[in-house]
């Protein structure tokens, strides 16, 4: 660094939850400065302490991002040149219920940080949102005569009756420069709500914004004790103990599974300067269904086959899928861990930690 230059400095909301942990390194090392603002939020952050996956270069500042004081603070001392905007509230179905906590937090999260780059006279380079596959709801269908439409949410009226799909409809993949969002859940409703600020007024100021829109992020990291996310941990905990994995619906609904490390890297690319503009779906590009998935996790742990339950969630959607054209034409960007090895190394590292399970 030249004596002139000022210090890049990047600041991560969230910095201290499963994502902002994965990133935490290699930000550390591209930057001069890397400081992690996050509230420990109790349902992540089981202890309330520093996770040890948070990088030691990291500067932590426990504070919440809807709280005029927390930005006052964190922008009297720093002056990120970029922002990686990752702090929210993150449960699907507990944000049918839960709406204003996850409007607050998503939503008025998100404009109290641009208020206090107004007040504090900030204006970074760049700014990353880790948006979500959620912005879709069920994503447009195809006919059998080859028509698009999109049907919706699923009524009330089909899931009681256990009619999981659209008859004679086929689900396609998401793409970000075709297909139309219309999120199914508040969560969903309150991240595409991130997306049309941060677009707004990174476009007023000429700010470089990029927008990644994650699949399924699983592996090593995700918080084990958080109930309203992370499927793939709570089957791995119900085969570890030897019982069959329940199935929702008809076991038959498609996610994209994309690993932690692949998304981080994703992440990182988003905030290097040669990237500006970007709005990209983040998978691996194939999809599985929750019984293979369940299958993967059973054999690895020789529990008993999964089985069918027929329950279902309101605000699930039947498949989610994406095509990952663009993050590779305009980031260069490629998953690298199968989901089978990933999987794998996820299931590892549970039973590496059997304290920190908690009880089924
Ligand atoms: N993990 C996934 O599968 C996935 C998929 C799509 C999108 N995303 C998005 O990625 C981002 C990060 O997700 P994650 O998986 O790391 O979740 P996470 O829950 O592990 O991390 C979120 C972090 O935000 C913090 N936080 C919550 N409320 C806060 C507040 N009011 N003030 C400050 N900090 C607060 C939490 O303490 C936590 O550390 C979120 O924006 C989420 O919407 C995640």
């Amino acid at each position: 660094m030249s004596a002139s230059k000022p210090p890049s400095v990047c600041l991560v909301t969230g910095g201290a939850g499963f994502i902002g942990c994965a990133i935490s390194a290699e930000l550390g090392a591209r930057f001069d400065h890397v400081v992690a603002v996050d509230s420990l939020h109790p349902q992540v952050h089981k202890s309330g302490a520093r996770p040890v996956a948070l990088h030691s270069s990291v500067e932590l500042i426990k504070a919440d991002v809807t709280e005029v004081s927390t930005w006052d603070n964190v922008l009297a001392t720093h002056r990120p040149n970029v922002v990686v905007h990752l702090a929210a509230e993150t449960g699907t179905g507990q944000s049918l219920t839960e709406a204003n906590r996850h409007a607050l937090v998503n939503v008025v999260g998100t404009t109290q940080m641009l208020d206090a780059f107004a007040r504090h006279q900030l204006i970074p380079q760049r700014i990353v949102l880790s948006s979500s596959r959620a912005v879709y709801g069920e994503g447009a269908w195809e006919s059998e005569t080859g028509g698009i439409t999109y049907p919706g949410q699923r009524s009330a009226a089909m899931l009681s009756s256990g009619t999981w799909d659209f008859p004679g409809l086929t689900s396609l993949p998401f793409s970000a420069n075709k297909t139309e969002t219309r999120p199914t859940s508040v969560y969903g409703s309150t991240k595409l709500a991130q997306e049309h600020i941060l677009e707004s007024w990174a476009q007023s100021f000429g700010v470089s914004l990029n927008i990644l829109r994650l699949q399924n992020v699983y592996g090593p990291g995700q918080s084990l004790t958080n109930p309203y996310t992370g499927i793939v941990s709570l089957f791995a905990r119900l085969a570890k103990a030897g019982k069959s994995i329940p199935l929702y619906e008809d076991g038959e609904m498609r996610r994209d599974f994309v690993f932690i490390t692949d998304v981080a890297a994703a992440i990182v690319a988003a905030t290097q300067e040669h990237h500006t503009g970007v709005l990209a779906d983040i998978g691996t590009g194939e999809s599985l269904s929750i019984r293979e998935l369940a299958e993967i996790i059973a054999s690895i742990y020789g529990a008993p086959a999964p089985h069918v339950t027929g329950q279902y969630r309101n605000g699930d959607v039947r498949h989610a899928a994406c095509t990952i054209d663009i993050a590779r034409s305009q980031m260069n960007w490629m998953p690298q861990v199968d989901v089978h090895t990933g999987i794998q190394k996820l299931c590892t590292w549970i039973d590496e930690r059997p304290e920190e399970l908690p009880a089924l």
